[in-house]
């Protein structure tokens, strides 16, 4: 859910939320530069809001995220020293995740730690704090939000080199006795590039570990990639403007429609082959209009990635997922 969701300034859009979702995550307002602005501020109202939200209407919450390189404050960009990072990292799982332990349903506790090749990221936290900084971030975060579920998101752990990166990360969070109850694979895709036998591949892999598995931020874009064929949600990674690279300003036509939901269709069939180890899906925003691909990689496109057209409405692709549906297997009780 984006802000303007959050505060209920959109009638259609909580329309539409309150009848098809039952577990929500807030885009952008949780994340360090919002909720932690300045060293001794925090700013609670929206995240306060989020959980009201979801409990008026028997929703879950995701919280996103607790440790990230990226939309970190200012305060925290600028500095220097180990120490004063390291005491910013303990301040802020312990205020964040404890205020909400018992509201929220799960925290995203560490976003995006990994290289493509699966290395360390480098960040201002494996500089500053060191390659266990990961561990100590699930740490604080278990002791601070006890009856919170907590996991490791990224994108494209899907992909075997990174995900040999994410399944070394995560046994080394259970080697040092701490809890991760799950791992995010965020499925930020292009419609003609679906991953699906990496995918199978890391569900098995993944909940091998004894975790849960989650699409975390599920998206499929259906513009002309400058990039080639990469799927890649590293927002550095942007690209200029041209019309060409923007074909459907006025709507998608109905063969796109048609490849967006057999591409959605193949997807969930495989959710559903796997129900017993996926725990939750997630898309990356409630309608087209709304989605972050509008505006990345390239800024000012019209993109078609989600289930629900500009108007709120189901595309073809919502009645094919909804389609997939085999009897009792797909209701989730959390
Ligand atoms: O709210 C300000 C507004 O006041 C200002 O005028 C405007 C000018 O640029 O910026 C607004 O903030 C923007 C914010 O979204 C809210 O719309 C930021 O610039 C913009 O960078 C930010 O983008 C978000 C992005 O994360 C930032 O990293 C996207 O909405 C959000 O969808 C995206 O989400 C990430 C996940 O958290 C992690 N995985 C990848 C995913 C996609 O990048």
């Amino acid at each position: 859910m984006n802000t303007a969701q959050i505060e209920e300034k959109d009638p259609k859009a909580e329309a539409l939320i309150t009848q098809q979702f039952n577990a929500v995550t807030p885009e952008n307002i949780m994340k360090a530069e919002i909720i932690h602005p300045q060293w001794d501020k925090y700013n609670f109202d929206l995240a306060d809001k989020l959980v009201d939200y979801a409990k008026k209407h028997n929703m879950i919450v995701n919280a996103h995220n607790l440790i990230w390189h990226s939309q970190l404050p200012v305060f925290v960009r600028r500095m220097k020293d180990a120490d004063s990072v390291r005491q910013y990292f303990v301040n802020h799982i312990n205020t964040v995740a404890s205020r909400y332990d018992g509201k929220v349903y799960s925290w995203d506790v560490v976003n995006e730690a990994l290289n493509e090749d699966g290395t360390m990221r480098k960040s201002i936290f494996l500089e500053k704090l060191g390659d266990d900084f990961v561990v100590d971030a699930f740490r604080l975060a278990q002791k601070a939000a006890p009856h919170t579920k907590l996991y490791y998101n990224d994108y494209n752990i899907e992909q075997p080199k990174k995900r040999a990166g994410a399944i070394a990360l995560i046994k080394k969070i259970q080697a040092a006795g701490v809890r991760i109850d799950g791992v995010g694979i965020q499925g930020h895709w292009h419609v003609d590039n679906v991953p699906m036998e990496d995918i199978e591949q890391s569900i098995k892999e993944f909940s091998a570990l004894g975790i849960e598995v989650m699409f975390t931020e599920l998206d499929l874009s259906v513009l002309p990639n400058p990039r080639g064929r990469s799927n890649s949600a590293d927002i550095s990674q942007t690209a200029n403007y041209n019309a060409q690279i923007n074909p459907y300003t006025k709507e998608l036509p109905d063969s796109m429609q048609q490849k967006l939901a057999t591409a959605y269709t193949d997807l969930f069939k495989l959710f559903l082959k796997y129900n017993d180890k996926i725990s939750r899906v997630t898309f990356w925003g409630v309608n087209d209009g709304q989605s972050w691909l509008n505006g990345f990689p390239v800024p000012g496109r019209t993109n078609y990635p989600l289930l629900f057209d500009r108007e709120f409405k189901p595309k073809p692709a919502f009645y094919k997922v909804i389609e997939t549906k085999t009897k009792g297997s797909a209701n989730k009780t959390f």
